[in-house]
């Protein structure tokens, strides 16, 4: 009989500590401790960050383990995130991971977080079954806009990728300027459902190939704002869900304008969308009518596992598992850990 495998996924990359258990694929518990101390900064503090993963670490693994109703000694593997991320924020994880690794005399695995963000599709859904290879991926996160070919789980490699700001980034700092908190694209994305899309017009930054840039147009807002400001000290207030919808509109055109690009020039029919971006309503829209009126194959995560969580450190730990890659003790994390 096929053996159960329990596994731990522990995710502190940036300022969420997360911690999951997944019974081969499927996901038994999903718990996330956000650190809301970052929202009075408009951004994440390093440093605020990794102090918080050190209180969060231990009751958040206790509570994946409560929730999916195991005991430690029954897990199989550990999973935990080696980069890209904040070094101290990784720092937590690693350590707490190889501890309770070495501990319990069970395998370590490492896990690089943007591939487990196009691989959290691999999580058993009743809905759908997981995509197919080869497909074109596109993670859209607060740290990273890349478009990668994905001929396997782990045989991907980036064939865009933004020449600046990560797409989130964007809608954070576009957010920050209208006084909203961070992060502000789930803020945005909501205000944008009662603003017009056509109220502000910006420019389609034109850059070659699959590069993508989006410092020149969160500039190009920002300048609108403070502008208009100048002139009208109510203009935010009036114009907020305009300014959203209008903002959210052109990212997402730049974005899928390269997405097109990219099935074309690799032939791929297919594409996966991960990152916390991939929770915005605009995104969802554009691409479901591509299924419909283009008959493309889209793959969009379930919101739990569009922003950062541990079920995507998890399942990457199952498919690990499974090819027996494991980690060792002496791997140090990394920041900028490329795919
Ligand atoms: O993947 P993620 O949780 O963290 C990183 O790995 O960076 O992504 C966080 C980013 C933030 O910039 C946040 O503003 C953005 O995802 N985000 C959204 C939405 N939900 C989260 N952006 C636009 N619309 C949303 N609904
Ligand atoms: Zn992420």
């Amino acid at each position: 009989m096929k053996k159960t495998n329990y596994i731990l996924g522990i995710e502190s990359s940036c300022d969420d500590t997360a911690a999951a258990v997944l019974k081969d694929n499927v996901v038994l518990s999903n718990c996330i401790a956000n650190q809301k101390i970052h929202q009075s900064y408009g951004g994440v503090v390093p440093e605020l960050a990794s102090r918080a993963h050190q209180s969060n670490i231990v009751p958040v693994v206790q509570q994946a383990l409560s929730i999916a109703n195991i005991d430690k000694k029954q897990l199989s593997a550990i999973a935990y995130t080696r980069g890209p991320g904040l070094l101290g924020s990784l720092l937590v994880g690693s350590t707490f991971a190889k501890s309770l690794a070495m501990s319990l005399d069970i395998p370590l695995i490492e896990v690089n977080h943007m591939q487990a963000h196009l691989l959290c599709h691999f999580i058993r859904n009743e809905d759908r079954p997981p995509p197919e290879f080869p497909f074109l991926g596109v993670t859209l996160s607060g740290g990273h806009t890349q478009l990668v070919l994905v001929k396997s789980h782990f045989d991907m490699r980036e064939i865009g990728r933004t020449r600046d700001d990560a797409i989130g980034e964007a809608f954070d700092k576009c957010g920050k300027v209208m006084g909203l908190n961070y992060p502000a694209g789930p803020e945005i994305d909501r205000l944008a459902k009662k603003g017009k899309s056509d109220a502000f017009e910006f420019p389609i930054p034109k850059v070659e190939g699959l590069e993508v840039s989006f410092s020149g147009l969160k500039t190009a807002f920002i300048n609108l704002v403070h502008k208009n400001k100048n002139i009208n000290s109510n203009f935010i207030e009036e114009n907020l869900n305009d300014l959203c919808a209008s903002i959210q509109k052109t990212f997402v055109t730049v974005i899928v304008n390269k997405i097109i690009l990219a099935k074309e020039k690799y032939n791929l029919n297919r594409v996966v969308i991960g990152g916390g971006v991939a929770a915005n309503s605009e995104i969802r829209k554009v691409l479901g009518g591509k299924v419909i009126q283009d008959k493309w194959e889209v793959f969009l995560p379930p919101f739990q596992y569009t922003t950062d969580n541990a079920a995507m450190i998890g399942i990457v730990g199952y498919q690990k598992l499974l090819s027996q890659q494991w980690g060792t003790m002496n791997q140090t994390v990394s920041a900028r850990l490329s795919l």
